[in-house]
């Protein structure tokens, strides 16, 4: 067995396909991490790495917290698994009923997933079945957005708006699927700090898919309130409302999917919450246990819930997975629920918010930076392209900050940040001093 500490030969990367990765500009120049503690990675070779992404947007109270570990430890030891069909355990109930409590009033129930993908592939489902179980059965068209990133099941690239990510399965993507125009308008909405003044009426395109098709045969709405992965669009002022107010005039479920959003990453539990807009489905993954163990949730409100409860008696919805509240999970999300109760971490983007927007407005004037989005604790700098080489710029980017010690992310020509949310100031300072000098050339 090769030691996996040790430096590894070309040969040993090939086995592991990695996901979402250029595999053979990795493996000729690996980037490795080897061990995490508070705002920080470590490479193998011991190098420290300020941690401006929170991991992957998941790491929410931080790298290696012992609480979550010792949850993880006992649970292990206790039960490791159980059979959620037809079968449960307390930390299920419990997990559900503390995810209840910080959640939009109506949405009291939780259906568990292992994933993001999963999550919306499950709250796509439940939307179908439950309007079928109302006897609106036609009812069957979903409704994404451009830009949109929803994972990778087939519904999630199927409502989702980034190219490369249907180009290939074209053919295999759901029938009965449309796209709102996405909301991101630089021409009048570039540098804005927090929510863009303009675009609420993009909205308003719901109203012309609902002329074209009848309301009668559509099923659902979802959207990312801020879409994170395509480039960090913040919701122009009054969009959210808008769709919210469009669905309900049409009998429409609204779905937010808050993988990236929710557990405070607005500054506010979820961006539900911070924007006023109450969906009927939120769709959950990352935060939700501190990305230390797989797992996703669709917190479902009473109205859609009850329809199910109030069907014929026997199984309600034909869905569900072998690792659906799986102790483990449940175990690692308890504990870290209690993290982000005892600590404040799910308003304290609100605090750092002003320190962080004029940090990255600073970023305005430097060298090819054609636009800054910012909100809670989340950035966007967005780069004029390389011609013919869409990417290249905002990767590069990337490379040098990791080189200097900062790990930042990088989405096509944007490059994107998203802290734990217990970063300090003076943290939030080195991360845009890096970032800065690289955008800088200096
Ligand atoms: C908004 C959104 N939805 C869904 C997903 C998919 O989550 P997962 O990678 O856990 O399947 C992501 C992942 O980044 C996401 O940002």
């Amino acid at each position: 067995m090769s030691n996996a500490t040790a430096p590894m030969s070309r040969s040993e990367l090939e086995a592991f396909w990695m996901p979402f990765t250029a595999n053979r500009q990795f493996k000729a120049k690996p980037r490795l991490l080897a061990k995490a503690s508070g705002m920080h990675y470590w490479t193998p070779e011991g190098r420290q790495i300020l941690d401006a992404v929170a991991g992957l947007w998941c790491v929410n109270a931080g790298h290696g917290r012992r609480e979550i570990v010792q949850a993880v430890a006992s649970q292990l030891e206790t039960m490791e698994y159980a059979p959620p069909f037809q079968m449960g355990h307390p930390a299920g109930f419990a997990l559900a009923n503390e995810l209840v409590k910080i959640s939009p009033a109506p949405l009291k129930h939780v259906f568990f997933t292992n994933s993001g993908s999963e999550s919306v592939d499950t709250a796509l489902k439940i939307a179908l079945a439950w309007h079928r179980a109302r006897g609106e059965a036609s009812r069957t068209r979903l409704i994404g957005r451009e830009r949109a990133y929803h994972g990778v099941g087939f519904g999630g690239i199927s409502v989702g708006g980034m190219a490369p990510n249907r180009k290939v399965w074209s053919a295999s993507l759901l029938p009965g699927v449309d796209h709102l125009p996405h909301t991101h308008d630089p021409a009048r909405n570039a540098f804005s700090r927090g929510v863009p003044a303009h675009g609420a009426e993009r909205a308003d395109e719901l109203e012309r898919l609902i002329a074209l098709h009848d309301a009668s045969n559509i099923a659902a709405v979802i959207v990312e309130p801020i879409a994170g992965s395509t480039g960090v669009l913040i919701p122009p002022r009054g969009y959210l409302q808008r769709l919210r107010e469009i669905c309900d005039a049409h009998g429409i479920l609204l779905i937010f999917d808050e993988v990236i959003c929710g557990f405070g990453r607005t500054g506010s539990p979820f961006a539900a919450q911070e924007f006023g807009v109450t969906p009927d489905m939120i769709t959950l993954a990352k935060g939700l246990t501190n990305g230390s163990v797989p797992m996703g949730a669709v917190l479902v409100s009473d109205r859609v819930y009850d329809t199910f409860m109030q069907g014929p008696e026997g199984i309600e919805l034909f869905h569900g997975y072998t690792y659906s509240a799986h102790p483990v999970a449940c175990a690692a999300g308890l504990a870290t629920l209690g993290i982000y109760q005892r600590e404040g971490l799910l308003t304290r983007a609100k605090s750092l918010a002003a320190h962080w927007e004029e940090a990255a407005h600073a970023l305005r004037g430097a060298p090819h930076v054609i636009d800054v989005r910012n909100y809670g604790l989340i950035l966007g700098v967005e780069l004029e392209p390389i011609p013919g080489k869409p990417g290249t710029r905002a990767f590069d980017v990337f490379v040098k900050c990791f080189e200097r010690g900062v790990l930042v992310r990088q989405s096509g020509d944007v490059v994107a940040l998203s802290p734990p949310l217990i970063v300090e100031p003076s943290q939030i300072d080195q991360m845009f001093s890096t970032l800065g000098a690289v955008l800088r050339g200096q």
